[in-house]
């Protein structure tokens, strides 16, 4: 079977699953987390390199105070109490988007972790915090054209490996599966850059109840897709 490399997830559904219990939303992303940890545990046994999940973008930042306030000690207790499973399991972690912007704690629980974990060599988990494409596309440029002016840089054109050394994502490969759960079918500002030949799959599951088996089943469906990064089918099985 094809294993996927890098598999990046959208977890959504969070609100509506809460909702459908009668609970506040925090509740459901409490429950979110736990998926988080299963999909984590399920990602490394089956040999996928690098997941990275959609956590908090940048538009989140218009929710309720409250939400916010309680997303952000949800991420907190999830990095201090999940640590040492992460080096026990030989789990990297590492982070993209505008970290600056979340509270000073939190980064620095986030930074103590990717130090913690930056020796392990299995899986390596990236969470998107604070994260959206265009600012990706944006902070890009912006450092490029930086480097250009102060001589740090001979290139005077972009060309798409120089621009993606410049990408949060530089040295992970393309998501080779974006998994979107709760049965919305959008990308809603994520990796657009990155996204360009990712195969797309969408479920109606909601995140607080997606499971190994549900991740099992993307596996299965991405293994079975023919991906021809726009060669014809012919070409692809000639590996031409
Ligand atoms: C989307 O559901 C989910 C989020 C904005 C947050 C994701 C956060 C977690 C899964 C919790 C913890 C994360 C980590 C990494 C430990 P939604 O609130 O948009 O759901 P809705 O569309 O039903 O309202």
């Amino acid at each position: 079977m094809t294993t996927p490399t890098h598999v990046s997830i959208i977890m959504d559904g969070n609100g509506r699953w809460a909702q459908l219990h009668g609970k506040e939303r925090l509740y459901g992303h409490k429950a979110g987390a736990e998926s988080v940890r299963m999909t984590v545990r399920t990602a490394a046994e089956k040999g996928v390199k690098y997941l990275s999940l959609f956590a908090f973008s940048s538009e989140n930042w218009h929710r309720p105070k409250t939400e916010v306030d309680g997303l952000m000690e949800l991420l907190a207790q999830a990095v201090v109490e999940e640590t040492p499973a992460l080096v026990k399991n030989n789990v990297r972690l590492r982070y993209i988007g505008a970290l600056s912007h979340l509270p000073p704690h939190v980064c620095a629980l986030l930074e103590c972790s990717v130090r913690e974990t930056a020796e392990c060599t299995g899986l390596t988990v990236i969470l998107a915090l604070s994260y959206s494409g265009t600012w990706d596309i944006l902070q890009a440029i912006n450092r490029y054209t930086r480097d250009l002016l102060a001589n740090k840089t001979d290139d005077q054109v972009l060309d798409i490996a120089l621009f993606e050394s410049y990408l949060s994502t530089a040295g992970i490969p393309p998501p080779d599966l974006l998994i979107r759960t709760s049965g919305e079918k959008r990308i809603s500002n994520y990796m657009l850059w990155q996204l360009a030949y990712t195969e797309l799959y969408f479920t109606q599951t909601l995140w607080p109840d997606f499971r190994s088996e549900d991740f099992i089943k993307a596996l299965d469906e991405y293994a079975r897709r023919e991906r021809r990064f726009g060669k014809t089918g012919t070409q692809c099985k000639n590996n031409e």
